[in-house]
C-alpha cells in the first residue's frame, strides 16, 4: 500500500515537472509552473522521506536527524540566499546552484561505490561482478559528468561575478583532452576490474580538472553556452543518480533538466553561432578581452545628445524601437521604462523592444525583466524580427546594451565575439544610445557604433535618465 501511494506521488511529481516546465515557457505563467514543479519535488522529497522501503530488508528510511538536519540548513541557506540576491546576480547564483547538482551528482556515485565495494570485498565472483558491472558503469559516469558540472560551474560562477579572469595557455585543450580520455580509460578499467576502487579518486581529480580548465578560457561572448550545457550536465548527472537508485522521479527530473537544458544550449550555439562541437572540446571563444581585460580607451569621435533632444526626436518620431541589455537590469529601470513606452503611445508613437537571445547575464534575462514591469509579451521582438524592421524604424534607444549591437560581429574577424549574431540597429535612422561612460560591455571590446554620424551618446544611468526622459516626453 505504502509503495502504491509512493509511486502515485512519484507519477504526480513528474507530472507536475513536466506542466511546471511548459508554464515556464511564458513569462505570464512562469512564476506558477514554478510553484507547480516546487510542490511536485516537495511531494516527491517528503514521499521517499516517509513511505520508501528498502526492497531487501523492507526498512524505512532511519536516518532522520541527517536528513532533517540537512533539509534544514540546506533551506535556510536557500531562502536567505533566493532573497537577499539582486536580480543581476541571478545568473551568478543559478551556476552556483548548478554546481550543487553537479556535485550531489558525484557525492552519490562516491558514496554507492563505497557500498558496492564492501559487498566486492566480501564476494568477489565472476558471476557477482558482472552482475554489478552496469551499476559501475553508471556511478562512473554520474562521477564523471557530476564532477565536471561542479567545477565547471564553480569557475562560471567566479567568472560571471568577475573573480575569475580567463585563462588559456598554449596546448590547453590538448591537455583537456588527455584529462578527459585518462577518466574515461580509467573509468573502463574501473567497471571491467571493480576491485580497483582507487581508480574513482583518479577519475575524480581529472574530472574536477577538465572542468576548470573546460571553463577557464571561455570568454567574451560565450558564457551563455557554457552555462546551458553546464546545466544540461547537472541533469544528466541527476538522471544517473534516477538509474542507480531505480527512482523513477530523479529519472525523470533529471532527464527534463538534461534535455531543456541540451535544448538551451542548440538555441544558444545558433544564437551565437557557434557549432556545440566546438563547445564540447572547449576550443572556442577564448578571448583575452573578456571581464575587466584590456579595452583600449575609447577611440574617434563620438557625440552627445542632451535628455531635451534625446526626447524630441522621440516624441516626434513614428516608430521607435527599445534595445534593452544589462545596464537596463544594473539600473532597475524596467518600470520606468514601460512608463516612456505608454508615454510615447499617448503621443501616438510606434514602440516596441528588439530582444537579443544573450542580452543580460542569463537566457530570457530581458524577457523576464520587461514582464516584471507588465510589457506586453507581444511588444517584444526577436532578433531576426527586428533585424527586418531598423530600416523602416525612425529611432533606436539602446538602454544598457553594448555587445549585443557591436557590428564588429560582422566586421572584425580579429574580435572575439566575431560571428555572433547582432541587432543591426545602425539600419535604423537615428540611434541613442544611453549607458554611464564609454567604457565596454562584457566582452571588454571596444564598440564602433558609438562612433557612427548616425549614432548620439546620452550618458547617464538608465533610470535616471528615463525618468528625465519621460519628463520632457510628456512636456514636448
Ligand atoms: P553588455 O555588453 O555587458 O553591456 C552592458 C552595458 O550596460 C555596459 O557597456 C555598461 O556601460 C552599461 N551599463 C551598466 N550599468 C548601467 C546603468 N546603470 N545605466 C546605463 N547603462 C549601464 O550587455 P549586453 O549588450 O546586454 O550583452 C550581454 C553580454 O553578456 C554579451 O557579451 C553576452 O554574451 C554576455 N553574457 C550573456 C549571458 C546570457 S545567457 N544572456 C550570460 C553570460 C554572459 P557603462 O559602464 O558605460 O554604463
Amino acid at each position: 500500500m505504502e509503495f502504491n501511494i509512493l509511486t502515485l506521488c512519484y507519477l504526480v511529481a513528474s507530472v507536475t515537472f513536466i506542466l511546471g516546465l511548459k508554464m515556464l515557457s511564458n513569462p505570464a505563467s512562469a512564476r506558477k509552473g514554478n510553484l507547480v514543479a516546487a510542490f511536485g519535488m516537495t511531494l516527491a522529497i517528503s514521499g521517499t522521506i516517509f513511505l520508501y522501503r528498502n526492497s531487501e530488508t523492507g526498512e524505512h528510511l532511519h536516518n532522520y536527524g541527517w536528513i532533517f538536519g540537512g533539509l534544514l540548513i540546506g533551506g535556510i541557506i536557500g531562502t536567505l540566499a533566493a532573497k537577499k540576491v539582486k536580480m543581476t546576480a541571478m545568473p551568478e547564483m543559478v551556476s552556483l546552484f548548478n554546481g550543487m547538482g553537479g556535485a550531489c551528482a558525484a557525492l552519490i556515485s562516491l558514496v554507492e561505490f563505497n557500498h558496492l565495494s564492501k559487498e566486492f570485498a566480501i564476494n568477489n565472483s565472476h558471476e557477482f561482478v558482472a552482475a554489478h558491472q552496469p551499476t559501475i558503469l553508471i556511478i562512473v559516469l554520474g562521477l564523471i559528468i557530476g564532477s565536471v558540472s561542479f567545477s565547471g560551474s564553480m569557475i562560471a560562477w567566479g567568472k560571471l561575478n568577475g573573480k575569475v579572469k580567463d585563462l588559456s595557455f598554449a596546448g590547453q585543450n590538448i591537455l583537456n583532452m588527455i584529462f578527459l580520455l585518462i577518466a574515461l580509460g580509467a573509468g573502463i578499467w574501473l567497471v571491467i576490474d571493480p576491485t580497483q576502487g582507487y581508480l574513482l579518486y583518479l577519475i575524480l581529480t581529472l574530472s574536477l580538472l577538465y572542468g576548470v580548465l573546460f571553463v577557464m578560457p571561455i570568454g567574451g561572448a560565450d558564457m551563455p553556452v557554457v552555462i546551458s550545457l553546464l546545466n544540461s550536465f547537472t541533469g544528466v548527472a541527476a538522471a544517473f543518480g534516477g538509474f542507480l537508485y531505480d527512482n523513477k522521479v530523479m529519472l525523470t527530473g533529471g532527464i527534463l533538466v538534461g534535455a531543456a537544458g541540451t535544448l538551451l544550449t542548440i538555441l544558444m550555439c545558433k544564437a551565437m553561432n557557434r557549432s556545440l562541437v566546438n563547445v564540447l572540446v572547449g576550443s572556442f571563444g577564448g578571448s583575452k578581452n573578456a571581464i575587466g581585460g584590456t579595452a583600449a580607451g575609447p577611440q574617434g569621435n563620438y557625440k552627445e545628445i542632451s535628455v531635451s533632444d534625446a526626447a524630441m526626436v522621440m516624441a516626434y518620431a513614428n516608430k521607435v524601437i527599445i534595445v534593452p541589455g544589462y545596464g537596463l537590469a544594473v539600473a532597475q529601470a524596467q518600470h520606468v521604462c514601460h512608463e516612456l513606452e505608454k508615454i510615447l503611445n499617448e503621443k501616438g508613437v510606434e514602440v516596441v523592444y528588439a530582444i537579443h537571445p544573450v542580452a543580460g547575464r542569463m537566457p530570457g534575462h530581458m524577457n523576464v525583466l520587461l514582464a516584471e514591469a507588465d510589457v506586453a509579451y507581444e511588444k517584444l521582438e526577436e532578433m531576426e524580427q527586428a533585424n527586418e524592421e531598423f530600416k523602416t524604424t525612425d529611432v533606436v534607444l539602446i538602454l544598457g546594451a553594448n555587445d549585443v549591437v557591436n557590428p564588429a560581429a560582422k566586421t572584425d574577424p580579429a574580435s572575439p565575439i566575431y560571428g555572433m549574431p547582432i541587432l543591426e540597429v545602425e539600419q535604423a535612422k537615428t540611434v541613442i544610445v544611453n549607458k554611464r561612460s564609454m567604457k565596454p560591455g562584457y566582452a571588454g571590446i571596444e564598440n564602433d557604433l558609438f562612433f557612427q554620424p548616425k549614432t548620439s551618446m546620452l550618458f547617464g544611468d538608465a533610470k535616471k535618465v528615463l525618468q528625465d526622459l519621460c519628463a520632457e516626453v510628456k512636456a514636448v
